[in-house]
């Protein structure tokens, strides 16, 4: 017989031991579990933020990077990509596009581009603040030391999305070469909470040789970081990659995972990923239907896009900004949501 009873223990705890999440786990591929926890994920997220689907306006200004993950597209031994970093001017006339679109939080996301030094990143953010100070400034890119963040911080940015990937060690050493360390990744997380950013931390489904007992150790993790932000998406191959042949993570199994990590951090900021729409053209939609809240509109120019491609067939590659932001409301507003452009900040 089943024990159905870890469903109802998180639904009235919001809380899940190791144990538990390993049961939990085991029946989630089970309608009637996904069905039970989507509504009460729902339920909790418009109880914190109503019908509203937040808008993050996301800016890929370079794709150098001197990490070498085995999953990303843009690892620094992929010979077989052009690479592209977009001047301090033509960062500020995507900030000009998204303002007009109505967006009021930019993220700065890129490789862990060494151009980009600490000095360089903090006038940007200073000059992005002064254009707009009334937008919030998201960054992610990368781990960096606790002066680089505090500069970062004290220059003016409200954010930092920073995936721990995976919080267990022996997986952490097959998707990640020998100069990599997890412990880093997870002082970095700290760092910046220490330092009063919003986090946003997360995870890949389904990389290779990822296992039940790996993602009851993301969940534990969160549980314990509690990161105002999580970024989940199921894992896809990217050709010049390593992992070229493998399978991708599932899209049902992303889906319920959301609602799971809405019950653990009932007021978090949970993305509907686009790597979830690229899977499933109605993925994005479906996180919508679980749990999730948050959307992020690419707004980097089209002729960039192709180049940040972390993994293969990325949606919206050749959709201009604003026809993006149109696609998104109407996908929104038929998933039984509202999109909103405000900065949408964390709630207590
Ligand atoms: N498939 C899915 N997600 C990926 N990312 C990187 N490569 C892939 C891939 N092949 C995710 C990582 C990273 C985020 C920016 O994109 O989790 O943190
Ligand atoms: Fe970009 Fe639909 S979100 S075209």
């Amino acid at each position: 017989m089943t024990d159905y009873s870890v469903v109802d223990r998180l639904i009235s705890n919001n809380r899940l031991t190791r144990e538990e999440c390993l049961q939990l786990l085991a029946i989630l591929d089970q309608d009637q579990v996904k069905k039970k926890l989507a509504l009460e994920a729902c339920r909790l997220r418009e109880h914190y933020y109503g019908k509203k689907v937040f808008t993050r306006g996301l800016i890929e200004f370079t794709n150098y990077c001197r990490n070498n993950c085995y999953y990303c597209g843009i690892r620094r031994d992929n010979k077989g990509l052009d690479r592209y970093r977009m001047s301090e001017d033509e960062i500020m006339a995507c900030c000009h596009t998204g303002w007009q679109l109505g967006y009021r939080t930019f993220v700065l996301q890129g490789g862990e581009d060494p151009w980009f030094t600490g000095e360089r990143i903090a006038c940007l953010v200073r000059r992005i603040k002064e254009a707009y100070p009334e937008c919030a400034l998201t960054l992610s890119i990368g781990e960096h030391d606790y002066p680089t963040y505090k500069l970062w911080k004290e220059a003016g940015a409200d954010r930092y999305l920073l995936r721990h990937e995976t919080a267990s060690e022996d997986l952490y050493r097959k998707l990640h070469p020998e100069t990599m360390s997890l412990s880093n990744r997870i002082r970095c997380l700290r760092d910046l909470k220490a330092l009063g950013y919003q986090v946003g931390a997360g995870f890949m489904v389904g990389p290779p040789g990822q296992t039940m007992d790996h993602l009851a150790d993301d969940l534990m993790f969160l549980q314990d970081l509690r990161p105002e932000m999580v970024g989940i998406g199921p894992f896809i191959p990217h050709h010049q990659t390593d992992f070229a042949g493998e399978e991708a993570g599932s899209v049902d199994l992303t889906i319920a995972l959301l609602s799971v990590i809405r019950l653990l951090l009932p007021s978090c900021l949970l993305p509907a990923t686009t790597a979830l729409g690229t899977l499933d053209p109605l993925g994005r939609e479906k996180g919508l239907m679980a749990g999730a809240n948050v959307i992020m509109p690419n707004l980097s120019p089209t002729e960039n896009r192709k180049l940040y491609e972390l993994y293969d067939n990325k949606i919206c590659v050749d959709d201009q900004a604003d026809k993006c932001r149109d696609c998104l409301a109407g996908r929104v507003r038929i998933a039984g949501y509202e999109l909103v452009t405000e900065r949408g900040d964390f709630q207590e």
